[in-house]
This record gives C-alpha cells, structure tokens and sequence, in this order.
C-alpha cells in the first residue's frame, strides 16, 4: 500500500481543502478505482464494507443484492452520500449479481445459514469473492465451502479480518515473526461483550442459522488461537450455556437458543494448549490474548466500557530473555471508526493486493475451515458434556491436502 496516499486520506475526506480546484489537488486528489465490487447482502456487515471500500479508494461499488428494501435503501444511500461518482445497480436477484460483467469481485456479507448456497451460485462466476465469516454453520457446509473456495480460479478471502485489529497485529509480529516469547505453549483468550444486536429477521439469535455461539461470533477468536499456537485443534471440550441472554425473547413463535457464556479448554495437534471465555452479558468489551512461550509472556488487550473510547495495549515480559514493554498499538481514529477497530480497512487493502497480484494473501481457506471447526467442536461439546475428538467431526470425505492448495483448481 502506498503510504502517502494513507496518509493523504484524513484530509480527503474533510471539507476544509473542499474549496480546492481538482488542477490544485495533490494529497487530496481521488484516484480511480481500480476495481469493482458486487456487494451481496447490505446489512451491518455489508454496509461496513462498503464503507471501507470507499474510504480505501481502491474499488467503487458497481451493484448490490439484498432482499430486504431496507436494506437495499441504506446502501444505496451510503453509496450516494460517498461515492457522487455513478448509482450503483440494484440486482433484483443473486443470478443478477453474479451475472454482471461490471464487476470483478463480489463481497458476501449474507447471514452465516446462507453462506454455502450463495458460494455454491458464487463460485460459477469469474469474480474474486469475500465471504463474511463463519464460513458455514457446520464442519460438514465449511468443508463444502472450502472445496468450492479451492477450486475457484479467482482469489477467494474469508472475513476474519479481527487478525488485522492493531493489537492482535502487533501481537503476530512480536510472537510469530520475532519469536519474542519463544516457542509457543499456550494460547488463552477472553472475550467479554454485549449481547448479540438486532439483526434483519433476528437470523443470530438461533443456533440453527448462526452455527451456535461459538462458531458465529468466536470463530474470529478461534482463528487467532490457531494462528497463535501454529496447529490445528485435536481435542476440544466445553462447558457453556445461555444464562442471561434472550432467554424470554421468541421470534416467530420460536424460542431464541443461543448460549451466552462459555469456557473452552483445546488441545493442539502440536501439544500447545488453548483456553476461551465467553461472557455475552457484559456493559463494555473486553477482549484479551495471552501468549505463553519458553521465554516470555506476550498479552494483548481491547478494552472500552459501552459507548466509551477504546484502550489498546499489548505487554510484553521477557525477564531476563530480553526487554519487557508495554505499547498501546493503533489506527487513525477515522480508521478505526470504519469498522471493526480498523481491521475491515486493512482486510480491503490485503483484498485490493490481493486482486492486484492474484495471490492470496489470506485468511486460508484451512484457517477458514478450522475456525469452524472449533468453534463446532466446542458447541459439540457442551452438548454431549464430553470432551470432543476433533478427527470425530471431521467430514467422511475430509483430506488436509486440500487445504494446502487454497487458490489452486483441482485439474491444474
Ligand atoms: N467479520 C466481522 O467482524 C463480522 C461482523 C458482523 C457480521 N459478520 C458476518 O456478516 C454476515 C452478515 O451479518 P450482518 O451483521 O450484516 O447481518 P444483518 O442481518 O445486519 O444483514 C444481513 C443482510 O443480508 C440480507 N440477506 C439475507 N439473505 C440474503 C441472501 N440470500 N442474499 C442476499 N442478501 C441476503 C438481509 O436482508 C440483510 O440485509 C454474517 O455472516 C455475520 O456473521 C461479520
């Protein structure tokens, strides 16, 4: 990415240089988008993006697809109020959205139940695809996924952008890049928040369309232990339940399900050892990543009370290994308000290189499955109060090969 125009983008977006003839501008001037994206499903999370892609400058929106009206009129509206540049189409079908030529990359920010059939008509198309996190609600659909993924010609990226969040990025470098607690040995991490928010037809407050709690929400959570431990899971047990959350609300005369507390206890395939908490009754969000290698203690947290501003830090002991530090890593504030603590921001400017080289850069498409796949694991576990052979839930047809070859077509 190239920094200047990063840093070019706060007073872009102001209107104090507004007055400036387009001759005059420099820093300020808009560059034409290089790409062009299919938005499916304008919700929250499609909204984000669109935000994103727009605040980036490296891809216009061309059309969007989203059943509900509403939907559709927020979009179209944020899209208008950024982007003077043309009317993005309004698809009246998924048929519609993947069929127009216009585009050369479609971002599915669907609910989760929906995500393998939307892939299953996505992939028949030319165009790159962002598919929103979780992959799929079940080991068995992500697995379906991930050979869809596998054997598209295009780049396919799954939506764990939280690696991209600074903390967590400032935390992979010191931790995976520098070695700095050496070898790895156990991976906890907390995440404490408010419950779930209303959503178009309420679709997460059921486990039946979200995949259960631990995979909606903290496949993000577990993508970070995988990648922190360096391993896949190979026994996952639970204990969980919803104690505070929904427990009177129904939607359509169906009873919401979802669990709002949990803790997990994984054992990696490399003998790293993995905890997650859960707390979904929280007036505030914490979330915390604690590292423990040979040599050092790395600990990583995001902490703001509701409405209140966010506080980043990462702390670092290394005894007598090395220098101890404590830093509180960030993005600019207009960045960061873009969604998601800036992560979205830079998931688009990976996805924008992305499509420019044709290479993947990630997330995989194994760290999308595996994501799942704890996640699932887990709410296996609190169902059966046992603990969970992850090789159990495993698909019939299941081969890791496949997951190696992200981006690559099965005939060459
Ligand atoms: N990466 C993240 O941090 C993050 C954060 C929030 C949500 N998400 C994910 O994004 C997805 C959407 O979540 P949301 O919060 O935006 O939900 P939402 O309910 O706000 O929006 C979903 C939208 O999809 C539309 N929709 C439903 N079925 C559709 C279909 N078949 N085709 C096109 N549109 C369809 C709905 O009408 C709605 O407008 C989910 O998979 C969710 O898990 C990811």
């Amino acid at each position: 990415m190239n920094r200047q125009v990063v840093d070019s983008r706060m007073f872009r977006r102001g209107r104090a240089l507004a007055y400036l003839e387009d001759e005059d501008r420099y820093l300020t001037a808009d560059s034409e988008p290089e790409f062009r994206f299919g938005i499916v499903g304008c919700g929250m999370m499609g909204q984000e993006h669109i935000r994103n892609a727009q605040l980036l400058g490296r891809a216009s929106v061309a059309g969007i697809y989203d059943p509900s009206p509403r939907s559709v009129a927020h979009a179209s509206e944020l899209i208008a109020q950024r982007d003077g540049r043309s009317e993005p189409r309004i698809y009246a079908s998924l048929e519609e959205a993947c069929a127009d030529p216009a585009t050369d990359a479609l971002i599915i920010a669907t609910p989760n139940f929906t995500h393998l059939e939307v892939m299953r008509q996505a992939v028949q198309t030319g165009k790159a695809l962002l598919l929103e996190k979780p992959i799929a609600t079940t080991v068995a659909d992500a697995w379906e996924v991930c050979r869809l993924a596998a054997n598209h010609r295009q780049i396919v990226r799954f939506g764990l952008q939280y690696r991209h969040k600074a903390i967590y990025a400032e935390a992979a470098q010191a931790v995976l890049d520098q070695k700095v607690v050496g070898r790895v040995h156990s991976v906890n991490m907390l995440e404490h928040r408010f419950p779930f928010l209303d959503k178009v037809g309420q679709w997460n407050k059921f486990s039946d369309f979200t995949g259960g709690t631990l995979v909606e929400k903290c496949c993000h959570y577990f993508d970070l232990m995988n990648l922190f431990a360096g391993s896949v899971p190979r026994s996952v047990f639970a204990v969980g339940n919803q104690a505070v959350n929904f427990r009177d609300f129904t939607y359509e005369n169906k009873q919401a399900d979802g669990i709002d507390q949990a803790q997990v206890t994984i054992e990696y395939e490399n003998g790293v050892i993995g905890g997650f908490a859960l707390c979904m009754f929280a007036p505030g969000m914490r979330e915390e990543l604690i590292v423990c290698g040979d040599v050092g203690r790395l600990q990583a947290c995001e902490n703001s009370l509701l409405g209140g501003e966010t506080e980043n830090r990462v702390e670092l002991w290394r005894g007598e290994n090395g220098a101890s530090s404590i830093s509180h890593p960030s993005y600019p504030p207009y960045i960061a308000r873009a969604g998601h603590h800036g992560s979205t921001f830079f998931e688009h400017a990976e996805f924008a290189d992305d499509l420019s080289t044709g290479q993947s850069s990630g997330p995989s498409i194994a760290d999308g499955f595996w994501s799942v796949v704890a996640g699932a694991a887990a709410q296996a576990s609190i169902h059966s109060g046992a603990a969970v052979d992850v090789a159990e839930v495993l698909p019939d047809d299941f081969d890791a090969h496949l997951l190696g070859r992200e981006g690559q077509s099965d005939d060459g």
